[in-house]
């Protein structure tokens, strides 16, 4: 019997740690909405309180429910006037157009008794969308870095949609390396993440990138022909020169191989 009793404990200890420790943390971005709801709730539920404590222990009710008040849903507060709605049957809990202000614990009583599962709303402002930083690399024109200088979580993406590891930037940030490939339509993208919502910059073209390193190239180009261009006339004139001379030799060559390979001049 002792060590059925010891397992019952166990079990009790267990199920009383797991039922204290059953916050459910949600994030949101302003302006959107979330619904909460109890994992179980009484089919004979006649009365619901949905509580919100901000993060000064302020706590308000956020909305109510009562089976034999003619009213029906009441919403006392300001705060959730207008953006907030109830189901009775399921107990779920609906706030559209969440400011900051939202934030905070929610706790819900079910015919007067307050459960154990509880919310943590955390409501953030909306993510920027992210610009990318170009600096050059002295004597590297082949190679740029792109810098994201922002404190949320930072993802790197090229065209194929590949993630990049990205080094971390100071102050703030993170940066990658770039490559010259010869391609103009690759591109790279830093996307933004707080949690809540996520944005994602312009796409950085290679065209752009190296718009001074495709210039060196063309300038290059533009200089081997230029510097043919002010050669070809003496090259021109040099080669028909020469061209004339090797085919009078190669004649020449021709009549003496003729010459030497008619029967007659034969040993
Ligand atoms: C909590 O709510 C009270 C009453 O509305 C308000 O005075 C206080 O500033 C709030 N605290 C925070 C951190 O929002
Ligand atoms: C949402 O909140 C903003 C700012 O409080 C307000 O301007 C806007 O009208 C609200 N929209 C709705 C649909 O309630
Ligand atoms: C994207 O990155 C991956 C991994 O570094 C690479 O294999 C792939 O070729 C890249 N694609 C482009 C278009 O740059």
């Amino acid at each position: 019997m002792p060590l059925r009793c010891l397992m019952l404990v166990t079990i009790c200890v267990v199920l009383i740690t797991t039922e204290a420790v059953s916050d459910e943390n949600v994030k949101k971005a302003v302006g959107e909405e979330v619904s909460l709801r109890p994992a179980r709730i009484d089919p004979l539920v006649s009365s619901i309180i949905w509580k919100h404590r901000n993060s000064s222990g302020f706590v308000v009710k956020a909305i109510e429910w009562d089976k034999d008040d003619d009213d029906g849903v009441n919403i006392p507060n300001q705060r959730f006037k207008g953006i907030t709605t109830l189901d009775e049957k399921t107990g779920q809990i609906t706030i559209t157009n969440l400011t900051v202000k939202h934030g905070g614990l929610y706790t819900i009583d079910i015919n007067n008794k307050e459960q154990e599962q509880r919310f943590n709303l955390k409501v953030m402002e909306k993510v920027l969308k992210p610009v990318i930083k170009l600096k050059k690399i002295e004597g590297n024109p082949d190679v740029m870095y792109l810098i994201c200088e922002y404190s949320e979580t930072i993802i790197w993406r090229n065209s194929s949609g590949e993630i990049l590891i990205g080094s971390l930037h100071h102050p703030k940030g993170e940066f990658i390396t770039v490559k010259f490939t010869g391609n103009p339509d690759n591109f790279y993208t830093c996307t933004l993440d707080n949690g809540a919502s996520t944005e994602t910059s312009d796409p950085v073209y290679e065209r752009e990138l190296f718009k001074d390193f495709w210039g060196f190239v063309i300038a290059s180009v533009g200089m081997v022909f230029i510097i043919l261009f002010l050669f070809i006339p003496p090259c021109h004139d040099y080669c028909a020169d020469c061209c004339r001379r090797h085919k009078t030799s190669q004649m020449q060559s021709h009549m003496w191989n003729f010459s030497t390979h008619l029967p007659g001049h034969r040993l």
